[in-house]
């Protein structure tokens, strides 16, 4: 039994200790083996999945007794020619996640607007937020949500939580500051390589947290007093342990100074809805950010910023399918490093108020390179979409991967659909083909999963594609929105 079928039954079964009762196992013995990929006994794969099975019915016989479990949902896409229509985009998923941790720093609401409610990450951070001790209200019609932290209950993010997620880990650096201490399983999240979250402890231990890790979880003290302020260098780029720090200096005594910090658009709203709640934060958006400590922070409301990620993976649909879009509520400027490729390939792109206009020019586009990089540079979460769009370009392209180690996931799936790419350690190259042909595909994380919905709508034929719960941890309603431009795609159920 893979990890995959493992997390999906412990999905299904409400939890991993929720599996354990119903195949009568010790949760410790699940914990071993999704974290040491022990072998799960045959007897055990069998009970798992009879158990599974049982759920399943449970529900459709009975939905107003038993919970309603994940859908095993699949997505079909077939050909559909160019979109052409409005979409509008939503509040960024990356800003989000963020804001909603740092609503744990006061004992006042956080009232979040142009927030993704929709979006499967945001509920699951809901869920470890609420375990935590936050009062949650999610406004689907309005969009907006609530995070009310009066009082701290818990200072454990248990490993059910945090294993869908790896945001959750931003919980760290909040639960220190106001309540002195946290205890955090490690992140899952998606499949992108060992990712560590070694500069986040780091940090937190240059501002006196004394750290260890233990049984799979981080465990977290701050020193008497609270946490100190502290010159901290990082010595690689990360947006989440910026972001950790930051939210963690503002409660700290005395002044926090970050260099080689990252300049991400979503740090500088995470930045700008503390500075509302009353932090005192310079320099966001340059790699130096100063955070002055207060004693408390109040109450605000936010608005959260456009998803550029959103945005750009219509851009690159357009790119790959011809036609003309209006993407509504966003912006062009934090976009430029997608921006000028697309230009360059044969795109034109327009700011109109808060609209972006997205057209294709011409029949086909042009073969261009790029290079993922920490913001300003060009975004490794819009890397697989811009690949998927190059497979159909006139000549070749080369893209090079510098943020994540094992973030190609996309590539033999876009390979069985017909497309002609060439890895060579952390660069592919991309030569144009005449047409891509549908299959069945699996996705594999978040943006590998859009990069098949954007394959599957100019492939011939049908493209079915498996495991789309990574989708929906990330695209609000991408079918309506994709629908309403005309394209062809659907949920199944297995
Ligand atoms: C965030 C985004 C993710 C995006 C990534 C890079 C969220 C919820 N996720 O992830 O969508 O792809 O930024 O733009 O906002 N690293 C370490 N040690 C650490 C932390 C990071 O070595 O303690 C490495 C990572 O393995 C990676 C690089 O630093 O190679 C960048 O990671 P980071 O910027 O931290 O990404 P996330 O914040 O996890």
């Amino acid at each position: 039994m893979s990890i995959t079928a493992l997390e999906k039954a412990i999905e299904i079964a409400g939890g991993q200790s929720a599996l354990g009762r119903l195949i009568d196992r010790d949760q410790k013995a699940i914990w071993a083996w999704i974290n040491t990929t022990q072998k799960v006994p045959a007897e055990d794969v069998l009970k798992i999945e009879e158990a599974v099975d049982k759920q399943v019915t449970r529900h459709e016989l009975r939905p107003d007794i038993y919970p309603k479990i994940a859908p095993l949902e699949k997505m079909r896409v077939r050909k559909s020619g160019e979109l052409k229509g409005t979409i509008k985009i939503s509040g960024a998923k990356n800003a989000a996640l963020k804001h909603m941790c740092a609503s744990l720093l006061t004992d006042a609401p956080l009232i979040l607007k142009n927030m993704p409610v929709g979006l499967q990450d945001v509920k699951t951070l809901s869920q470890a937020l609420t375990h935590l001790g936050v009062k949650v209200d999610l406004d689907k019609d309005n969009n907006v949500a609530t995070f009310h932290a009066a009082e701290i209950t818990s200072h454990i993010a248990p490993y059910d939580l945090v294993r869908k997620m790896r945001a959750s880990v931003l919980v760290l650096g909040p639960l220190l500051a106001r309540h002195g201490k946290a205890e955090v399983s490690l992140p899952g999240g998606c499949a992108l390589g060992a990712r560590p979250i070694d500069l986040h402890i780091k940090g937190l231990e240059a501002m006196g947290a004394i750290i260890e890790l233990e049984g799979g979880y981080v465990k977290a003290t701050a020193p008497e007093g609270g946490l100190q302020g502290a010159e901290i260098t990082f010595p690689l780029v990360s947006v989440g342990a910026t972001e950790n720090i930051m939210m963690a200096a503002t409660l700290a005594n005395g002044v926090t100074t970050l260099l080689n910090a990252a300049q991400e658009p979503e740090i500088v709203d995470q930045g700008n809805a503390l500075i509302a709640m009353g932090a005192k934060i310079s320099g966001l958006g340059t790699s130096q950010i100063k955070i002055e400590g207060v004693k408390k922070l109040h109450g605000a409301t936010h608005s959260v910023i456009a998803d550029r990620i959103e945005t750009g993976t219509y851009m690159c649909a357009v790119g790959l399918c011809g036609g003309e879009l209006r993407l509504q509520n966003t912006r062009t400027d934090f976009l430029k490093a997608l921006i000028t490729p697309l230009t360059e390939a044969g795109m034109d792109i327009i700011q109109e108020e808060d609209d972006v206009i997205v057209r294709r020019n011409g029949a086909t586009l042009k073969g261009v390179d790029i290079m993922t990089e920490a913001y300003p540079g060009f975004a490794t979460d819009l890397q697989a979409q811009f690949m998927t769009m190059l497979t159909l370009c006139d000549g070749a392209g080369m893209i090079s991967e510098t943020i994540f180690e094992n973030r190609f996931m996309h590539v033999p799936e876009l390979c069985r659909m017909g497309a002609d790419i060439t890895i060579r350690g952390n660069s592919g190259i991309i030569r144009g083909v005449k047409t891509l042909k549908g299959a069945e595909v699996m996705a594999t994380d978040l943006r590998a999963s859009v990069a098949m919905v954007l394959a599957g709508l100019v492939a011939e034929g049908e493209t079915i594609i498996n495991r789309i719960y990574h989708l929906d941890r990330g695209y609000e309603n991408i079918v309506e929105k994709l629908t309403a431009v005309g394209a062809d795609i659907e949920r199944i159920r297995d």
